[in-house]
């Protein structure tokens, strides 16, 4: 029996509803492919922070170095500024472990109506730059209360970051249909996205395959709600991948269900694998959350981990309670709650 060690971080709001969802799968499935996990559970969340006064331990990265994997629900509450959770916990985890890519891949399933008008067939990956970009601790505050007030924040793409970005990625789509989509703004942004837009370039002429095309942001964004089922493998940098990773979840029914792998592709460290979704604190509590994202984060935990049958069993459980409609969470119009989708998920177990 293959066995790994999984560290659960279940966070704040819906994040402590689809956790408890997504381990009764991975339970289920496991057991059905002589999987073992062992999980140790981490109370580190905002409601830690208003009692401690910190997101986690000083030595939290430590505690966590040795697991195969991590487990993420969500972070975050209105008494707390949104920067401290972020900076407090996922950023110094994603850092620290070196996983760099952020994949987040969206799917229009059968029997879900999303917002757009019918036809389009939607099954794409956003691959996201996930330690450097525009999200770097790089600048300050001045003159703060004066008149005068001001703010600089500066973006960093190093040419590794920007080269180990873009050859998963174009890896990633030579393996799919062949087809990339680099996110630029280039037109506007007249230092780091040309240096970005002559590295894709680079490694583009390397993956001779793949056939790589250039959007600008604003107008990408627009195409993704007009005609998103043109769009395979998508990369971008960290603001710019996380902005159309929501929007990809828009278009495809809910940002409940949209999955994430926070990846160290080298395993040197583990990976993350969380939700899209934060903690919801306008449904926290109500037991409603649509544990597709956290239950699909779970399934690409497992694809990583070298269990891909069972990742795989376990999205086609997804899809096939999806597909049936009898049950669904209020967000894509039912009345279940997250322990009923749940278990039609895990009914759904192997069944195909
Ligand atoms: N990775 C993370 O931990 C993460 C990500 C995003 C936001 N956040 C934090 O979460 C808090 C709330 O942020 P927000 O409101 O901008 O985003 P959110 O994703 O929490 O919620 C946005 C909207 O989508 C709905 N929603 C989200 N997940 C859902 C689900 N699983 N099922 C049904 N409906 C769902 C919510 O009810 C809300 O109306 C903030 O403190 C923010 O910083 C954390």
């Amino acid at each position: 029996m293959s066995s790994h060690r999984i560290a659960v971080i279940p966070g704040d709001g819906i994040g402590r509803e689809v956790v408890p969802a997504a381990r009764a799968v991975l339970d289920a499935v496991t057991a059905r492919h002589a999987v073992s996990f062992e999980y140790e559970e981490f109370d580190w969340s905002c409601g830690g922070y208003l009692r401690d006064g910190t997101m986690m331990p000083p030595d939290g990265i430590e505690r966590l170095r040795s697991f195969d994997a991590i487990f993420l629900g969500a972070v975050g509450d209105p008494r707390v500024p949104d920067h401290v959770s972020l900076w407090g916990l996922l950023i110094p985890i994603r850092r620290a472990f070196r996983q760099y890519v952020n994949l987040r891949p969206a799917r229009l399933f059968p029997g879900v109506d999303g917002p757009l008008r019918a036809g389009s067939a939607i099954d794409l990956v956003v691959v996201r730059e996930n330690v450097e970009g525009e999200y770097s601790e790089i600048g300050g505050r001045l003159s703060r209360g004066f008149p005068d007030e001001m703010a600089v924040q500066e973006a960093v793409f190093t040419r590794p970051g920007v080269t180990r970005i873009v050859d998963y990625a174009l890896e990633l789509a030579a393996g799919r249909s062949g087809r990339l989509t680099s996110a630029t703004k280039s037109n506007g942004i007249v230092h780091t996205m040309p240096f970005w837009d002559e590295i894709v370039s680079e490694r583009a002429a390397a993956h001779s395959t793949v056939e790589v095309t250039r959007e600008h942001i604003d107008a990408l964004c627009a195409k993704v709600v007009l005609d998103p089922g043109r769009f395979d493998v998508i990369v971008g940098s960290n603001l710019f991948g996380d902005i159309l990773s929501d929007l990809t979840a828009a278009v495809t029914g809910s940002i409940g269900m949209a999955p994430s792998a926070n990846l160290n592709p080298e395993r040197d460290f583990p990976s993350m694998f969380e939700p899209v979704h934060g903690s919801a604190p306008d449904i926290a509590g109500r037991g409603v959350a649509n544990p597709v994202g956290a239950i699909w984060s779970a399934a690409m935990m497992l694809d990583h981990l070298g269990h891909r049958e069972a990742g795989a069993e376990v999205v086609d459980a997804i899809a096939a309670t999806l597909a049936d409609g009898s049950v669904r969470t209020p967000d894509l119009g039912g009345t279940a709650t997250t322990g009923e989708f749940t278990g039609a998920v895990v009914a759904a177990l192997g069944q195909r």
